[in-house]
């Protein structure tokens, strides 16, 4: 190996290069360490299994509370941190920032108790939207007194943003749920913090941007990087299966200037979805795409491919604590310029997953 080499392996790389090195060319790129703001640990022996590919990346994550059965509860809030602390590796900091699953039902009281438990947010699924969300809001209008509870101590409101009118087609279901929910819910809580998740598609990028009060939007690194071809190059890709669904190239570009624009409003969430490769691969194939295992090299690919790798630590880093209110984390990681490739499958309890381009050659390691 020649000294050259030497100098891009991660052991050595501790320092960003030096002021005057245009970003593009960069062989290293520090980063203030990043947050995960929208994540599906699961539980058990699925929770065992991906909690260590965030843990390793990411000082904090949302956790999604689409639980089987959910979590609705401060109490059923609690134990699960519980139970995703007991799971930690040793010598892995991580502080899973945990949700209430918002249901017709969630008692206006309930959300004093989750504050004082540390609970920060509520998810809102709309019921039927994707992976376990029977349990969801039949009609917004349901949770009023549970939505003004929260305005009023401060939890966040997280929404799945698509309607499940089946009349609606499945592409157009976020631009319809601007119209039907969002903006009625931003003029009847002018107040509460709202995060649109995993934003999919150009309109979703443009409301956020212009939307009145404190609203913000996660982006996946998947919906960065492909388009709804991805689902469907060379046959079925059932691995690029999620919710909401990849769409045209013009969302997809549109998402990529919304998260390299400063914009403080966007951020970074996974929305990494483990289940079983035999689970994805059958007749029907559940909603999510596995990215944990390199997340921040996917989304480090996709910020390159932009030319704004510049633009990538407020994004990861900075504008997530912001907007929920907490401080930016002290640590740094370091991703590297250094192929590697992504093992075809990894170990998920008694069964393997397939991490989204799982077998791929990436270029960008984080180093550990
Ligand atoms: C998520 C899951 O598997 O829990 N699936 C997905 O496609 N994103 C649920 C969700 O966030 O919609
Ligand atoms: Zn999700």
């Amino acid at each position: 190996m020649s000294s050259g080499e030497h100098e891009t392996r991660c052991e050595n790389a501790r320092v960003n290069p030096p002021a005057d090195t245009p970003l593009a060319a960069a062989r290293t790129l520090q980063l203030r360490q990043p947050d995960d703001w929208h994540l599906h640990l699961r539980d058990g022996a699925a929770l065992e299994a991906v909690l260590p590919y965030t843990a390793r990346q990411f000082a904090r994550a949302i956790v999604m509370p689409n639980l089987r059965p959910p979590v609705t509860t401060a109490a059923a809030a609690v134990a699960y941190r519980q139970r995703i602390l007991a799971a930690l590796p040793a010598g892995l900091a991580f502080e899973p920032l945990m949700t209430l699953y918002l249901t017709d039902n969630t008692p206006p009281d309930e959300i004093r108790r989750a504050r004082d438990a540390g609970v920060v947010a509520l998810k809102l699924y709309p019921a039927g939207a994707t992976t376990n969300s029977d349990a969801g809001v039949t009609d917004i209008r349901k949770t009023r007194a549970t939505l003004e509870a929260m305005q009023r101590e401060g939890l966040l409101l997280l929404v799945h943003g698509e309607v499940t009118d089946a009349e609606i087609d499945i592409f157009d279901r976020e631009a319809v749920f601007i119209d039907r929910v969002m903006q009625p819910l931003r003029r009847d809580f002018p107040e509460l913090k709202v995060v649109f998740e995993h934003i999919t598609t150009a309109e979703a990028a443009q409301y956020v941007a212009e939307a009145p009060g404190p609203t913000a939007a996660t982006l996946t690194a998947h919906h960065l990087l492909y388009n709804r071809n991805a689902l469907f190059t060379g046959g079925l890709r059932p691995h690029y299966y999620c919710l909401p669904v990849l769409k045209k190239e013009r969302h997809r570009v549109a998402l990529v200037q919304a998260a390299t624009s400063g914009n403080p409003r966007f951020f970074l969430g996974t929305d990494s979805a483990p289940h079983a490769a035999a689970m994805k691969e059958q007749s029907v194939c559940g909603a999510g795409c596995f990215t944990a295992p390199a997340a921040l090299e996917l989304y480090a690919e996709a910020f390159e491919a932009a030319g704004a790798l510049d633009k990538f630590e407020a994004f990861a880093s900075l504008n997530g604590p912001a907007f929920y209110g907490l401080p930016v984390n002290e640590g740094r990681i370091t991703l590297k310029r250094e192929p590697w490739a992504l093992p075809e499958t990894l170990p998920f309890g008694d069964a393997l997953i397939k991490p989204l381009r799982a077998g791929d050659t990436l270029n960008w390691k984080m180093c550990p």
